[in-house]
């Protein structure tokens, strides 16, 4: 499927793949379906959930190629934001493991949100998103950053004439979608949550390691594994193998950055008190691309990350604030040198293989990532790069 036109004076071609990204497999009805050896692992009959070869939960595909693709191409376009300054992509950079190396993002207006941008790594395998798991779907999801005025601060009658405006879009759309005259919010969101569905990382050395290659993991990155998942440290109960999440919310009592207000997450969402601070468990693949980490950044390093669970049942927590923390967090009284080990080991978990490519331009005819954004990001980088994997000193 090829679509050429002049975007800003230039012949462009658009193209729309006819083939699956890597990883999935065309079936007869043309839509892609991921094939992936934690498939085949049964956690029942086999070694037991938590183990190293337990199986995948339900995921999102049968996308057709085109629909990926088209996705791709709104994913990267700045023509979805109110002022056509910022993408998806601009949060959520695929260089910064789909997040963007702040504490907390960016919006239109260049203040910062209340949160940091998660990873959309594996995201196909959630059934809640958001810190506070406020959505459900990624559709219902992507709603939340397109017309949140500290986001993207557009609004649906804004996005639908200027998408529905342009000639290339009418043009994939149609070619996507080919019963329906206008595109429309749900085939927007759809698009963009296919994308999102092929975002797939299961193929770094920890997995090698999980599906029988030994060597693949140095003695200290076993060491490391082995504390991770003991019943000491008990990582593991919440960032369950293989995605490293378990998909539910916990309260663990971790810190707001200096002068934040306390954040009341999850309990806002369930109308329950006793979630009151809780947060999603964040899949801890390519963890050591998406530095700072936790809900708000409140952590630097990957170090002080792990050391946060040992220094006590609910040291963080405000005077005033009484959450009813879950079991698994207690005084495990890890070492340093334990730590470090666990830090270790997540480096093991990165897997960028199928990053899928940055379209060189994007139908609106707009810079793919805004140069300025671009260039703040360079400098945060720059103050990052050796921060990342702290090493406690
Ligand atoms: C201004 C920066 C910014 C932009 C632009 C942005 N996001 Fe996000 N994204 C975030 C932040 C921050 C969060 C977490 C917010 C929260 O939890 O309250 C988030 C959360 C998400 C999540 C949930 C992930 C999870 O594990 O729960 C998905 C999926 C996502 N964004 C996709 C998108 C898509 C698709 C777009 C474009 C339509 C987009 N984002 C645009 C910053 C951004
Ligand atoms: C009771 C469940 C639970 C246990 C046990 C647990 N975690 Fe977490 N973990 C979470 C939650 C929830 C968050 C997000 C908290 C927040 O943002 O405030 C988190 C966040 C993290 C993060 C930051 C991720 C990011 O993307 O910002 C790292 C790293 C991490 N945990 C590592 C560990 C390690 C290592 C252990 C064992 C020592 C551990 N966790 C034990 C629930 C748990």
């Amino acid at each position: 499927m090829n679509v050429s036109f002049q975007v800003m004076g230039k012949k462009t071609d658009f193209i729309l793949k006819s083939d699956c990204p890597p990883s999935f497999e065309k079936s007869a009805d043309g839509t892609c379906r991921l094939v992936n050896l934690y498939q085949f692992y049964n956690s029942v009959q086999g070694r037991g959930v938590g183990g190293t070869q337990t199986a995948l939960p339900k995921h999102r595909d049968g996308f057709t190629p085109a629909e990926i693709d088209l996705g791709r191409y709104l994913f990267f376009d700045p023509l979805l934001s109110k002022d056509g300054s910022l993408s998806c992509a601009s949060c959520h950079q695929p260089d910064k493991g789909f997040s963007d190396q702040r504490d907390r993002s960016i919006g239109v207006s260049g203040e910062k949100v209340s949160r940091s941008a998660p990873t959309l790594w594996n995201v196909a395998f959630l059934d809640k998103f958001f810190w506070d798991a406020r959505a459900t779907t990624l559709e219902e999801q992507a709603i939340g950053p397109l017309f949140d005025p500290k986001e993207m601060g557009n609004n649906p009658a804004n996005l639908l004439q200027d998408i529905n405006a342009n000639r290339v879009y009418r043009a994939l759309f149609k070619r996507v979608y080919p019963q329906s005259t206008n595109i429309s919010l749900v085939q927007i969101t759809r698009a963009l949550s296919a994308f999102q569905s092929s975002l797939i990382s299961l193929n770094s050395r920890y997995d090698r390691y999980a599906h029988g290659a030994h060597h693949v993991l140095s003695d200290r990155e076993i060491a490391g594994m082995n504390v991770f998942r003991s019943f000491v440290a008990r990582c593991a109960e919440c960032h369950q193998p293989p995605l490293f999440t378990n998909n539910q919310v916990a309260v663990i009592g971790t810190p707001e950055p200096e002068g934040m207000p306390f954040d009341a997450g999850a309990e806002i969402t369930f109308n329950a008190k006793k979630l009151r601070g809780g947060f999603k468990v964040p899949t801890l693949r390519n963890i050591t691309k998406t530095a700072p980490y936790m809900h708000s950044g409140g952590f630097d390093n990957l170090f002080d990350s792990v050391e946060f669970y040992t220094k006590g049942r609910g040291h963080a927590v405000p005077e005033e604030e009484s959450l009813q923390l879950h079991w698994h967090i207690w005084e495990p009284n890890l070492t340093k040198e334990e730590i470090q080990l666990i830090v270790e080991f997540l480096g093991t978990l990165t897997d960028e293989s199928l990053s899928p490519a940055i379209p060189t331009s994007v139908p609106s005819g707009l810079p793919v990532v805004d140069q300025q954004y671009q260039q703040q990001l360079t400098m945060t980088e720059q103050n990052n790069k050796n921060s990342a994997i702290g090493n406690g000193e």
